[in-house]
């Protein structure tokens, strides 16, 4: 299959349209990554996301809208909470997850009762979805398993030849998915972080559970290990001299093995300036959101360089860092090194 590049012009959000209604796969910018979309109420459609990504069958895809009359064809009951959330959030990098209607065939949701929504805050995404006239589901538009892609060449990077077309909308702007929330328990609960701060959903709901803080694997996609890049990642956590030292250390390891690369904010950068590795700055700690929409980019330049080991520091956990903490952590295997102050 020969796959399109188009800017993402009038006339070619038509044309990604058409090729939604009938069946195809269009991958195409939101306001947190490239999605890999088809016409959510076509099963056959859908399953053709699953073999282009080589994404497992259990993992249920995120369906988007384009307006809130596509909600009930979407989810049978909307509860208040969710329609106080969605007037709060949406259009935005909130996906909810409710009870689905018949209209969303089973793979969609990987055979639960429930499915994952949201309105996307991009113009391009909102003008195909309306455009299409269907909900569309929608991965990330990455290989099962890779960072999620920020621009269109990382899309073609991965899917090139899999998928019919891409629309080329530049890079995106937050950088980190979307964050799902599960409402139908009865305290409403994060299963992945992202770009909805759980401070900014307490602060509308009061209480807020974080899923998976204790390992338990809730949602399909909270993966032990995910969003990697083929380096192998290597997270530590802590303050101060001690953190600086031990990651020395652990060069010293390495070097023998194989090239390593440091993934550091910028404030850290300095300590490492002599070593001989490949020094990589996320940008500030300070500056959160600027870390976010540079981390998927940074994970596959490090393995563009050919590095075998990459070397990164947790940002606090708070607002979108609590997001790019849990993709690191992800991306390391769902390990850290915590250092203990001295
Ligand atoms: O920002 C985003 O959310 C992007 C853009 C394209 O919208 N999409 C995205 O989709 O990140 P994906 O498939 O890479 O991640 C969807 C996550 C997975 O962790 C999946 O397991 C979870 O949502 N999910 C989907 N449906 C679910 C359901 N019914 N119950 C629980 N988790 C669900
Ligand atoms: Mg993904």
């Amino acid at each position: 299959m020969k796959t399109l590049l188009l800017k993402a012009e009038r006339e070619n959000i038509k044309l990604a349209a058409e090729i939604i209604r009938k069946g195809g796969l269009v991958a195409f910018p939101t306001e947190t990554v490239y999605g890999l979309g088809a016409d959510a109420t076509n099963g056959e459609a859908v399953a053709k996301i699953f073999l282009a990504k080589g994404r497992p069958y259990f993992d249920p895809i995120i369906v988007h809208i384009g307006s809130e009359e596509m909600l009930p064809l979407v989810v049978k009951e909307i509860s208040d909470i969710a329609r106080k959330l969605s007037s709060v959030f949406w259009p935005g990098p909130l996906t909810l997850i409710l009870p689905k209607t018949e209209k969303i065939p089973n793979i969609v949701s990987a055979g639960l009762p429930t499915v994952a929504v949201r309105m996307p805050k991009n113009e391009i995404a909102l003008n195909l979805i309306n455009e299409a006239g269907v909900p569309i589901a929608a991965p990330s538009a990455n290989s099962f398993g890779r960072p999620s892609p920020t621009s269109p060449q990382h899309v073609l990077e991965d899917l090139d030849g899999k998928i019919d077309l891409i629309l080329d909308g530049g890079e995106t702007q937050i950088g980190v998915e979307s964050t799902v929330l599960d409402l139908t328990v009865p305290i409403p609960t994060i299963l992945r972080p992202g770009g909805i701060s759980k401070e900014a959903l307490e602060e509308v709901l009061g209480e807020v559970s974080l899923s998976g803080a204790e390992g338990v694997i809730k949602s399909p996609g909270q993966l032990k290990k995910h969003y990697s890049p083929k380096a192998q990642v290597i997270l530590f956590s802590g303050e101060g001299e001690g953190v600086i030292e031990a990651i020395k250390e652990k060069i010293r390891e390495l070097k023998p093995k194989g090239k390593v690369g440091l993934l550091l904010p910028e404030e850290k950068i300095l300590y490492f300036k002599d070593e001989d590795v490949l020094l990589w700055d996320l940008g500030s700690y300070k500056a959160l959101d600027v870390v976010a929409k540079r981390l998927f980019y940074s994970l596959r330049s490090l393995d563009r360089e050919g590095v075998d080991f990459i070397i990164a520091i947790a940002p606090p956990k708070e607002g979108i860092g609590l997001a790019i903490y849990d993709r690191l952590f992800k991306a390391a295997g769902s390990q850290k090194i915590d250092v203990v102050a001295k």
